[in-house]
């Protein structure tokens, strides 16, 4: 079939038509003569509180204003000329939607094979709540063991691409890490500041990935100020890649709310609980849908969101509760949940206006709680969560017992890292035996799943 009808047909139906055609620089629009796509549709960058336009080519980070920048794309001749089927097509990374991405020539692109991951079934731990819909995107399967992966692709990518050299920034761990590992692959270098507190193994991932890592006695605002300070006094050799004061990190997150649309068949489903430190992710997955919305790729309602966190750090919760639309920095915020430590975000407001726009809602977890849920999850499913990952189950039982959430809702959990990241969350009491030692073993395997 000629690729214009093909294409017509696929923008009427709506689902991918045919044979997926093989993925070449070409490709024919739906009308008129063969046009030479763009690895890139990026268009400029826009404040997302002033919505004043930046050129999206040289270095940025934030608007004169002092809010985040958001990359926009020509999605309007984008749905023209990319077809579902030439995704389809594509190998399993988040580069398959490279159209959607900044980074304007694959030959910049930095992977480790990021992206793609598992949309997996959670039915017993799903039946002990009440929701046999539910779903888990686990992102424990990804470089560097978290969805920060994702951000540090494609924001190493891109910030190598406009010609630094060097970048810098603070983090509860997971992200420095991810950053590092990039940065090491790309041959940038990397300035690193974390909580002494945040998880051993990152420290070990940006050690072993050459980075400059620093350890502050504090939480990650007051590594933010360090860096603030050190990337200005450095005269230009520092990017200052934290959490959105760039605005590429966002675009790498939003591929888990594409993903999630193409692993469904192009919908949304009824639900997305997101574990929430900065949001990022969240405002990802929100800014994702909402594109691929213009672009006539998912025609039903968005799903609504729920932005989670700790009990011991909940400023985005507290702030919900008054219908506020941005939220009050968190007064000595702690919680096993380490990456979700984030007393201020600095796009609090894009997290809040997102909950209100889909009928979301925040809800706060106890640690306890959390716990127990990484604990039931890994004996009745398999999957063992980082504890940030687990609060979202914790959270989904809540909301399911005060009936925000009904038993034929189609609900996914994002397990943001994999458990393995945490081990100092999970007590082993394993009896220790000496050589020739006679085991006693119970008469009743030891199986403590959800099964009974
Ligand atoms: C495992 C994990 N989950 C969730 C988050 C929160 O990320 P976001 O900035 O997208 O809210 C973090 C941040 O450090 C994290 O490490
Ligand atoms: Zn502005």
């Amino acid at each position: 079939m000629l690729p214009g009808l093909l294409r017509l047909m696929e923008y009427l139906l709506g689902v991918p038509v045919g044979v997926a055609s093989p993925e070449v620089a070409t490709s024919a629009p739906m009308k008129g003569p063969i046009v030479a796509m763009s690895y890139s549709y990026l268009t400029h960058l826009e404040c997302a509180r002033c919505s004043r336009t930046y050129a999206a080519d040289i270095v940025q980070n934030l608007c004169k204003c002092g809010n985040p920048l958001l990359a926009r794309y020509d999605l309007p001749t984008l749905r023209t000329q990319l077809l579902k089927a030439d995704v389809a097509s594509r190998q399993p990374s988040l580069w398959r939607y490279h159209e959607l991405l900044p980074v304007r020539s694959e030959q910049n692109v930095v992977s480790l094979g990021e992206g793609m991951t598992p949309l997996l079934p959670l039915a017993r731990i799903g039946a002990s709540m009440g929701l046999p819909k539910l779903l888990v995107k686990d992102e424990g399967l990804i470089p560097t063991g978290t969805f920060k992966a994702r951000g540090a692709s494609v924001g190493v990518s891109r910030a190598a691409e406009l010609g630094v050299r060097n970048i810098a920034m603070p983090t509860n761990g997971n992200a420095g890490a991810a950053w590092a590992t990039y940065a090491a692959r790309a041959g940038l270098g990397s300035l690193i500041v974390m909580p002494q507190d945040a998880p051993a193994i990152t420290q070990v991932e940006c050690a072993v990935a050459g980075a400059e890592l620093y350890l502050v006695r504090g939480l990650i605002g007051d590594a933010g100020q360090m860096v603030g300070q050190a990337v200005a006094a450095a005269n230009g050799r520092y990017f200052d890649a934290s959490t959105l004061k760039e605005p590429y990190r966002l675009e790498g997150k939003k591929t888990m709310g594409l993903e999630l649309a193409e692993q469904l068949g192009w919908r949304c489903p009824d639900v997305i609980l997101y574990p929430t430190g900065g949001g990022v992710g969240l405002i990802g997955i929100h800014k994702a849908l909402k594109e691929l919305q213009q672009m006539g790729w998912i025609r039903s309602e968005l799903p609504r969101l729920v932005a989670v966190q700790a009990s011991g750090c909940a400023p985005i919760v507290r702030a919900f509760e008054q219908g506020h639309h941005s939220a009050q920095p968190w007064p000595d915020a702690r919680t096993a949940a380490f990456g979700i430590t984030v007393p201020k975000a600095l796009g609090d407001f894009l997290i809040l206006d997102a909950l209100y726009e889909t009928k979301g809602t925040a809800v706060a977890v106890d640690d306890a709680d959390l716990l127990a849920e990484q604990g039931q999850c890994a004996r009745s499913e398999g999957v063992f969560m980082c504890p940030e990952g687990a609060a979202t189950l914790a959270a989904a039982r809540q909301l399911r017992r005060s009936g925000w959430l009904d038993e034929n809702d189609e609900v996914i959990v994002l397990n943001t890292g994999t458990g393995l990241i945490y081990p100092e969350t999970v007590p082993v009491a394993a009896p220790t035996l000496e050589v020739g030692d006679h085991l006693r073993v119970s008469e009743e395997p030891h199986r403590r799943s959800g099964r009974e």
